[in-house]
Parts: structure tokens; C-alpha cells; sequence
């Protein structure tokens, strides 16, 4: 589904250069649940948003589906990422002021047919993450771990075939932590590509591949099972 060839990244602010990726080379099958770990500040966030096309390398290809994303404009890019891709991060990134279900159904805001069924499948998602009874609280009256969940139904609600999560569980208690992961597990289950990336190693086993990077690069990949 996703290859990377020599990927590398520096980022140039404010006159400063910081270079973070240093030529990552890998592939994510369709289906597979992935883990990419390294320690914090190493460039695990600057990875992932290459990988779901909200920043571009400064070298090197991405494929997706034997696509090069190099090559397509930002309109293009911006429509493949919302049909294809959904995102978790680790501080949740919900809209405050409007309910669960409203903010299930932001992503469809931008898309350009609003399906009369999306507030069904909305629906269905929130149950699936165990918050049915929640759909007209606003964010603020749910625990951090609820709210990740509301954030996991908004990932999931165009359907995409790529689930892409940043430290879902970085700020969570360990039983919180515990229900996203089992939740991972039955997105995968189900038949989702996922890339988790996590300086946690317990979070990384829970995938069937870890990629171990060191210094920007990779350093090891290894199967879990
Ligand atoms: N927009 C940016 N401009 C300049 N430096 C950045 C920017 N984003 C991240 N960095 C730097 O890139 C490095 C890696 O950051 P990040 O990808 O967020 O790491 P991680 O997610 O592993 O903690 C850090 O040194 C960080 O300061
Ligand atoms: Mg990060």
C-alpha cells in the first residue's frame, strides 16, 4: 500500500535548518498493523504527517498504491487524504463547542457530497466505541480516553482504508489506554491498514510489524508474530 524510498525531511524555520529524517526506507502492506517507534522528539510526528500527506519530504519518493504522491497537486492530495485517510493524534483534536456526533461528522464538511446516510454511520461508529449514549455531550464532559474515542469514530467516518495514529495513547491512563488499543485491534480486525507511531513499546507489541527508527533512519523492523 505505502512505500517510502529514501524519504528524508529537514524542516527550515525561522532561518534554522533541523534536519530530522535522514533517508527512511519502508513498506506497509494493505491490511497489516504497523508500529513505528522511536524515542520522543526524533521525528515519529514529522513521519507520520508525511505518511498522511499533511507535509511532503524534502528528498525521496512515497508510493501509495503504486502512486507518487510527489507528483500530485494539493487538490489532488487533499482529496485522496480525505477519502483514503483518517487520523488520530495523541491531545485528540476535537472541536470544543459542538456535540460528539458533530464532530464525527466534521471531515464530511469538506467532502462534496454529504451522504444522507453519514449520520447513521456516525451513529453506528459511536456505538462501536462504546459511546452511544454520549452522541449529544460536548467533548469537555467526556474523560481524556471517551474523547479518543469520539476522535477514532471521526477517523473512521469516510471510511478510509489507512488509519494513521500519533501517540493515541500518550496521554491516557493505562486502562483508557487499554480500550483504544482494543479498539486498534478491531478496526484491524476488520480488514483497516494502521500505522501507529509510539515511543512505548507495550503500545508497538500490539502490532503485527514494528519499525524501529534510531537517528532518522530505520533501524530495525521485526514481526511480533
Ligand atoms: N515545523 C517545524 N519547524 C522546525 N522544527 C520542527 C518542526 N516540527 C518539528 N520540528 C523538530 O523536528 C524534530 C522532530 O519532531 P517530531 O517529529 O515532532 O518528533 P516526535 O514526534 O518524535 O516527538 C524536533 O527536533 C522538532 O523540534
Ligand atoms: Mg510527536
Amino acid at each position: 500500500m505505502i512505500e517510502l524510498r529514501g524519504v528524508k525531511k529537514t524542516y527550515y524555520t525561522e532561518g534554522k535548518e533541523t534536519p530530522v529524517l535522514f533517508g527512511i526506507d519502508f513498506k506497509i502492506e494493505e491490511g497489516d498493523y504497523t508500529a513505528i517507534m522511536a524515542p520522543s522528539g526524533t521525528g515519529k510526528s514529522t513521519l507520520l504527517n508525511i505518511l498522511g500527506t499533511l507535509d511532503k519530504p524534502t528528498e525521496g519518493k512515497y508510493l501509495f498504491r503504486n502512486r507518487d504522491l510527489t507528483e500530485l497537486s494539493d487538490d489532488e492530495l487533499s482529496r485522496m487524504r480525505n477519502k483514503s485517510i483518517g487520523f488520530v493524534f495523541q491531545l485528540f483534536n476535537l472541536l470544543g463547542r459542538v456535540s460528539v456526533l458533530e464532530n464525527v461528522l466534521l471531515p464530511l464538511l469538506y467532502a462534496e457530497t454529504y451522504p444522507k446516510e453519514a449520520r447513521e454511520r456516525a451513529l453506528r461508529l459511536l456505538d462501536m466505541v462504546g459511546l452511544g449514549d454520549r452522541v449529544h455531550f460536548k467533548p469537555n464532559a467526556l474523560s481524556g480516553g471517551q474523547q479518543q474515542r469520539v476522535a477514532i469514530a471521526r477517523a473512521l467516518i469516510n471510511e478510509p482504508d489507512l488509519l494513521l495514529a500519533d501517540e493515541p495513547t500518550g496521554n491516557l491512563d493505562s486502562m483508557s489506554s487499554e480500550e483504544i488499543l482494543q479498539i486498534f485491534d478491531e478496526i484491524h480486525r476488520k480488514g483497516r491498514t494502521i500505522v501507529v507511531v509510539t515511543h512505548e513499546r507495550d503500545v508497538a507489541l500490539r502490532a503485527d510489524k514494528i519499525i524501529t527508527m534510531k537517528d532518522g533512519r530505520v533501524f530495525s523492523e521485526e514481526r511480533t508474530r
